[in-house]
């Protein structure tokens, strides 16, 4: 039986993770398939419970999993920790680069029911159907930092081998054949001179795939073209940070970050989280939306585990509910159903075992 290792984390980690182990336990019953779950601590949880962000034991354990189900890390009450140690550095950045997850899968689709619950016009987003593919353990995140004195400064390298760039970029190109074939990739090539790199390697490995039509765009001119006209995107694939920043920005075009779901690959080995953080202003008080870290379920069995039928099968619940107007506070407008954390999860459940 495969094993999956989940990391609740900080914050509404603690809430939505366990939603998303109850939907997969759901639709996996009377199936072939059925997965062990084992828990273990990360982030601010983990410094409280034993001194470090990513403890070896649960290193290990990642290591051993067939796949990993994270909730989030992060929050106030570490944020004054020296930075490699806290949550974020600490546990996250350091799973992440240990287990070489360096291609991160997150996919906005607008739901035809939420139209009208982005910020954004119905006819800007009604159509919606992107995937942001983002590089995941190189670029800024991961370069030598530091500080100098006399006068102060500080530095952040920004550094990517053509390796790193090659095989994330490859993947672009893939996910684009498999979709309507159109992949962007955004860079700054204009400012840096990594971005130059980034640019002449997916002009070359362009020519092994004809089919693609590959458009490059600056990542400013892409953050404005996100919000213009949004259905000219099908697969970006882009560095790590302007990735982050894409990702946040593009979950508006989906109603709510509460529903941006993500896989970080190496193969078919996967860490699946919502693309959202620990929101500590809505912590502890059952009203996060789960429904990312649900969705995140179904990547992982589609990604880690092959189950395409299954995966769907959480998607069309999630659907389904929504359909039927039911809304946690992030989506939720008047006239809506408002459902609670555990109340959401527990509807997903329910349309699963219904249809
Ligand atoms: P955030 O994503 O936690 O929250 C941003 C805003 O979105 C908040 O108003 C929050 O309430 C809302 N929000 C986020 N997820 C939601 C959900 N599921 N349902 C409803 N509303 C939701 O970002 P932040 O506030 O910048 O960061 C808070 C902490 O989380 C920081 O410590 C940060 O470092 C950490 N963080 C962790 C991850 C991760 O673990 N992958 C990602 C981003 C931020
Ligand atoms: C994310 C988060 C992380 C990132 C932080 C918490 C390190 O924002 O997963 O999007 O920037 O990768
Ligand atoms: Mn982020």
């Amino acid at each position: 039986m495969p094993n999956v290792l989940v990391l609740p984390g900080d914050g509404i980690g603690k809430e939505i993770t366990p939603e998303a182990v109850k939907v997969l336990e759901a639709v996996l019953k009377g199936r072939s398939t059925s997965l062990n779950f084992e828990y273990g601590l990360i982030g601010g949880a983990a410094i409280d419970e034993v001194g470090k962000a990513l403890p070896d034991a649960t290193l290990a354990a990642a290591q051993a999993a067939d796949a990993i189900l994270l909730g989030a890390v992060g929050g106030p009450k570490w944020e004054t920790l020296p930075a490699q140690e806290r949550p974020e550095l600490g546990g996250l950045l350091k799973i992440r680069k240990a287990l070489s997850l360096y291609a991160n899968i997150r996919p906005v689709k607008m739901s035809p029911m939420l139209v009208d619950a982005s910020t954004l016009r119905p006819e800007v987003v009604k159509d919606v159907d992107l995937v942001v593919l983002r590089e995941l353990t190189g670029g800024l995140y991961f370069g030598e930092k530091g500080r100098k004195t006399n006068p102060t400064s500080a530095y952040d390298i920004l550094i990517y081998t053509e390796e790193e760039i090659r095989r994330i970029v490859e993947l672009g190109f893939q996910m684009a054949v498999k979709r309507t074939g159109r992949l962007c990739s955004v860079d700054k090539a204009n400012v840096l001179e990594s971005s130059r790199l980034w640019r002449e390697i997916t002009v070359e490995i362009a020519k092994d795939y004809p089919g693609v039509d590959l458009t490059h765009m600056y990542v400013d001119n892409a953050a404005m073209q996100l919000v213009l006209r949004p259905n000219q995107f099908d697969v970006i694939v882009t560095e790590n940070m302007f990735g982050d920043i894409l990702t946040d920005l593009a979950s508006m075009l989906g109603g709510s970050i509460g529903l941006v779901p993500s896989a970080s690959l190496n193969g078919k080995k996967g860490l699946y989280e919502p693309s959202h953080g620990s929101a500590p202003d809505i912590a502890g008080k059952n009203i996060a939306n789960p429904l990312a870290t649900i969705l995140s379920g179904a990547l992982m069995l589609r990604y880690s585990f092959d189950l395409e039928e299954e995966a769907q099968m959480i998607e069309q619940a999630v659907e389904a509910v929504l359909a039927e107007g039911y809304r946690t506070p992030d989506l939720a407008k008047p006239g809506d159903k408002v459902l609670g954390t555990r109340e959401m999860g527990n509807a997903i459940v329910e349309a699963l075992v219904r249809n």
